[in-house]
């Protein structure tokens, strides 16, 4: 291994956490929560509140970002990587997060382009969030983001995956949650990498 590879190894990770979901008991707030538990590799997953984002206006966002949205933008930013958890609403992704990330999405330094982003989800239904995934995916296509392919986090039954306190139980979904966070921190090391050597080139 290079010093190189060493050096980024070294490095913490900070990502910032979106939830799809803004209820109190929410199952995918809840799986964030537990990314605090699972993840190794130097992540530092922190979870944003995008509670107080307001609905999208073109006319408001030519007069200037809202304070929350710039701050939220800001966050992204300087966030090594986006790992989002949201639930399928109607077969998509829920107004609210979609709202954020259109948010986030304007103006020439949208902070998505290039960055690593990972998807996961729980709903109650037995598909899991796997529609809502995919939508995730097309946006992020087009927002130029490094996805992590897999394994897809799709939870169904959410209920039976957590305790009465909120805390991930599953072990199964656990150790696949930690798998997906493996990726995603690799992609991460492996970003920094090419970005040092196209640094180093002529
Ligand atoms: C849902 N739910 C749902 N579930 C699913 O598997 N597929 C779906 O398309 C939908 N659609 C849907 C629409 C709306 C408006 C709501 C409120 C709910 C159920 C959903 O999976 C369940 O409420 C989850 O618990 C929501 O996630 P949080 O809030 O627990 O994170």
């Amino acid at each position: 291994m290079s010093a190189g590879t060493d050096q980024c190894n070294d490095i913490p990770i900070n990502v910032i956490g979106l939830s799809g979901s803004l209820r109190l008991g929410s199952y995918n707030t809840a799986l964030l929560r537990a990314t605090g538990e699972l993840a190794t590799d130097g992540l530092h997953i922190e979870t944003y509140d995008i509670s107080d984002i307001p609905l999208y206006n073109d006319d408001v966002r030519l007069a200037g970002f809202p304070e929350p949205v710039a701050r939220m933008r800001d966050a992204l930013r300087a966030a090594d990587a986006v790992l989002i958890a949201s639930p399928e609403y109607n077969r998509s992704v829920p107004g609210v997060l979609k709202n954020a990330i259109d948010w986030a999405s304007r103006g020439p330094d949208q902070p998505f382009a290039g960055k690593p982003i990972a998807f996961m989800g729980v709903s109650r239904g037995a598909l899991g969030t796997a529609l809502a995934n995919h939508h995730l995916r097309q946006i992020f296509v087009y927002l130029d983001a490094v996805m992590v392919n897999g394994p897809e986090v799709m939870i169904g039954g959410g209920p039976q995956k957590f305790d009465a306190t909120g805390r991930l139980v599953d072990e199964p979904t656990r150790r696949f949650v930690a798998a997906h966070l493996e990726k995603l921190a690799a992609l991460v090391k492996d970003i920094r990498i090419l970005r040092q050597q196209r640094q180093c080139l002529p």
